[in-house]
Order: structure tokens, then sequence, then C-alpha cells
């Protein structure tokens, strides 16, 4: 089986002080998160689509759902975890609580609030996760990398033909990634927000399939701004 989980269990702290969490807020008269889930609907490989949001938010959504008429009986509006990998982790017990999860099944989870991504992207993920255990979507970094322990002086500057930049979606063989998370002491599972690093921390192979520019993650009122041009400008035409 094919599952997609779509991430929206956050709050959006750093959105600022907004009347709902950012996947929520509108873009081109669209809520975000509505954006995400029609691209999700468009590819036919899903067998189930699971949206994980905030407990209070769930109701919310099954009504933002109705109201773009949006009806898939692959959609499945659940409650999300307390971070972002506890939230796939929900995914992922709701999944076995009607299905035996055997070693072909993969997730394909992707940030609410990347509502840009494409279907060569997503499409992409689904043929490289079936024949890898983890699958990492990238662009390369354009800006020299910087790293400092201190926040005041250089530890060093990484090659940059090395460095990349992450985004989502990022997909998994089921049983492998829970399996190497539950193999982590709490302490790690706290520390470790992103769900490739689990893989990469337990010397699994991730594989890295190319994003794009436009894939960005609206986190900030900034990014908001940047969000509504990019519509506006047809930069995002998949
Ligand atoms: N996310 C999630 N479950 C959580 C936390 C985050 O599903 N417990 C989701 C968010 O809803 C978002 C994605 O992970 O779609 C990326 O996270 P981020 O941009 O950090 O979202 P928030 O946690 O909502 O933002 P902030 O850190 O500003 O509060």
């Amino acid at each position: 089986m094919i599952y997609a989980g779509i991430l929206a269990g956050g709050i959006g702290s750093r959105m600022g002080n907004v009347p709902l969490p950012k996947q929520f807020l509108e873009l081109d008269g669209k809520p975000i998160i509505i954006h995400t889930i029609e691209k999700f609907l468009l590819t036919k490989e899903f067998d189930e689509i699971f949206i994980a949001t905030p407990e209070k938010w769930v109701l919310h959504t099954k009504d933002i759902l109705n109201k773009f008429n949006i009806d898939d009986e692959r959609i499945k509006v659940i409650q999300g975890g307390i971070d972002r990998n506890e939230t796939i982790m929900n995914i992922i017990n709701t999944i076995e609580k009607n299905k035996v999860i055997t070693d072909d099944d993969v997730i394909v989870t992707h940030d609410a609030v990347r509502p840009f991504l494409t279907r060569r992207i997503i499409k992409e993920n689904i043929d490289f996760v079936l024949e890898n255990k983890a699958v990492d979507t990238v662009i390369p970094a354009t800006d020299t990398i910087i790293t400092s322990k201190n926040g005041e002086d250089i530890e060093s500057i990484p090659l940059r033909n090395e460095m990349y930049q992450g985004q989502t979606p990022q997909s998994f063989n089921i049983n492998s990634l829970r399996a190497n998370y539950n193999n982590l002491s709490d302490d790690n599972k706290k520390i470790l927000t992103d769900a490739c690093k689990i893989m990469v921390v337990s010397d699994q192979k991730v594989k890295l399939v190319d994003g794009e520019l436009y894939n960005i993650k609206i986190t900030t009122p900034y990014d908001l701004k940047v969000a509504n041009s990019i519509i506006k400008g047809g930069m995002a035409n998949d």
C-alpha cells in the first residue's frame, strides 16, 4: 500500500499573531492546506491520504474539505502528535488500527504548509521509496553555508556543492522508519526533529529527489507574501 501523510499538526507560532494555525490561512482564496491536499488528490497511486491536525482543528479541517467540495474516500482526518515525528507516528498507528502493515508498505509525508509541490516530485518520491527505505526532497544550496556553534564565530564553511536544503515530501518504508524511531532514546526522539535524520543516525541510506525552488515552506508572514507572489506570477504551474 502507498499512503500519504499530510502533516498539519503544528500551531505556526512563527507566523505571529494570526487567528488560525498557518496551514488554515488563505492563499489565493483557499486555505493553504487545501492547495496541498489538492496536489495529493491528483496522484492516483495513493491508497489512503491521512491529514493530521491539532485535535481542536480536526472538525474545522473536515468543514473546509466540505466547503471546497473535496469528497474523496481516500482522505482521513486525524489528530497529530506533540511534535512532527509524533504526528507521523500517529498516522502510522492509525493505519495499523485497521490494517496489517507489511514490509512493502510506504508513506509519503509532506508539510501541509508547502502548497507548491508538484506531481513530478510526488511521483519520484513514490518511485524511489518503493526501491529504497527512505527518500528526501532537496534543492542545491545557493548561498554558502556557514556553521557556528556559538552563533558568534565561524566554525566551518562546508563545500557548497555538497550542501542541499531539505524540503518535503520525505518518504519512508513504514516498518523501517518505525523500527528505527523506536530504537532511539527518548532524548534523541526530542532532538531529531527531521524524520530523515531518524534514518541517517540509524545508518540507513536516504535517496535524494530534486525539489523545486518554489516548493517553499510557509513559516513566517514574509513567506506568506512570497507564496502569494508565486501564485500571482504563475511560477508554480506544474
Ligand atoms: N507539524 C505537525 N505536527 C507537529 C508540529 C508540526 O504535523 N506537532 C507540521 C506543521 O503543521 C507543518 C510542518 O510540520 O505543516 C512543518 O513544521 P513547521 O513549519 O515548524 O510548523 P509549526 O510547528 O506549525 O510552526 P512553528 O514552529 O512556527 O510553530
